[in-house]
């Protein structure tokens, strides 16, 4: 039995690893992919996600162009990490594979209309303004959602784009808050497991071993590994969007703990920070599985292999 999901995205390169995974692996049915403005803004990341598409040769993959600003901020985005394309590393053909007429928020909602209820999962690797508009144009289907996988937030890491947000949640906390107050089952894959799953120089030649699309995606990484090198000295890009597929797709290479996390919005010191009861320290409601360590080794063999059936 496949598993149903859409993915809500902003290219960026480690968006583009988690669309091949998803791509690669039988176990899932891609129903969509809808572009979101965040790395880089909307004209570039719906463009990305059909560059995606077309390098995996799945072109019949629908790509959505979504909402191109945050609901109530302007946009941030984050050329410093991704680049002025979003996919900077390698030079890649424009797409030729259309962009759908219908705003990525009209495909979210529709789709869950049409769907048996609980049958689709909706997997956010960027912010969190497609899902969070498609709640409040029609809140009947917040109870269709099977699950919200997404990556975003931290507890441990604590911030990267300011000393206390990630980005994912910084760039439009005000979604944030409407998702994970939406009662849907959430899963968080947040920087405290994202930053486990460095690209080392091992892992980017395994890729690179791959033939044309791991040189591909050794290329991402290569480019976009700068900014956490710099910042933290990590020994590698870490690979934050393909830890959500690989969760759908080997949930055991996860442990977390049911918990409550609540999203600032009103302090510009520290908007965006995701505020996690990781000790249970108070009695608020656990509304998600927030995950706090990954098998890393495990991972990355699942990515290879997958990559290598592209
Ligand atoms: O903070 C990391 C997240 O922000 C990732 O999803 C990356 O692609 C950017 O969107
Ligand atoms: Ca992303």
């Amino acid at each position: 039995m496949t598993r149903k999901i859409i993915i809500d995205t902003d290219p960026g390169q480690d968006d583009a690893v988690a669309i091949l995974l998803a791509l690669a692996s039988p176990e899932l049915e891609v129903l969509g992919i809808t572009a979101v403005a965040g790395n880089v803004p909307l004209s570039l990341t719906q463009k990305n996600a059909r560059i995606v598409c077309e390098l995996a040769g799945k072109t019949d993959v629908p790509v959505f162009a979504g909402c191109d600003r945050p609901l109530a901020r302007n946009l941030v985005t984050a050329e410093h990490v991704h680049g002025k394309t979003g996919l900077d590393g390698i030079d890649l053909p424009d797409p030729t594979m259309p962009l759908q007429d219908a705003h990525g928020v009209d495909f979210i909602i529709e789709t869950l209309r049409r769907e048996p209820t609980g049958s689709v999962t909706i997997c956010p690797l960027g912010p969190l303004t497609n899902i969070a508009t498609a709640f409040q144009r029609a809140p009947e289907i917040i109870d269709r959602v099977q699950e919200i996988a997404l990556m975003g937030g931290a507890y441990f890491e604590v911030g990267n784009i300011t000393p206390a947000a990630e980005f994912n949640i910084y760039v439009d906390p005000e979604a944030a808050d409407i998702v994970f107050k939406s009662g849907v089952p959430i899963t968080v894959l947040p920087l405290d497991v994202t930053h486990k799953a460095l690209v080392t120089k091992p892992r980017n030649n395994a890729f690179r071993a791959l033939g044309r699309i791991g040189e591909v995606v050794a290329s991402w990484t290569d480019f976009f590994e700068r900014f956490d090198k710099e910042k933290y000295g990590s020994a590698g890009a870490p690979l934050h969007d393909p830890t959500v597929i690989a969760y759908l797709l080997k949930p055991d290479l996860f442990s977390g703990r049911h918990i409550n996390v609540e999203i600032e919005t009103k302090s510009d010191l520290t908007r965006g920070m995701t505020v996690a009861d990781w000790w249970h320290v108070t009695d608020r409601t656990a509304n998600a599985t927030f995950m706090g360590d990954i098998n890393a080794d495990g991972f990355f063999a699942l990515l290879t292999e997958r990559i290598a059936l592209l």
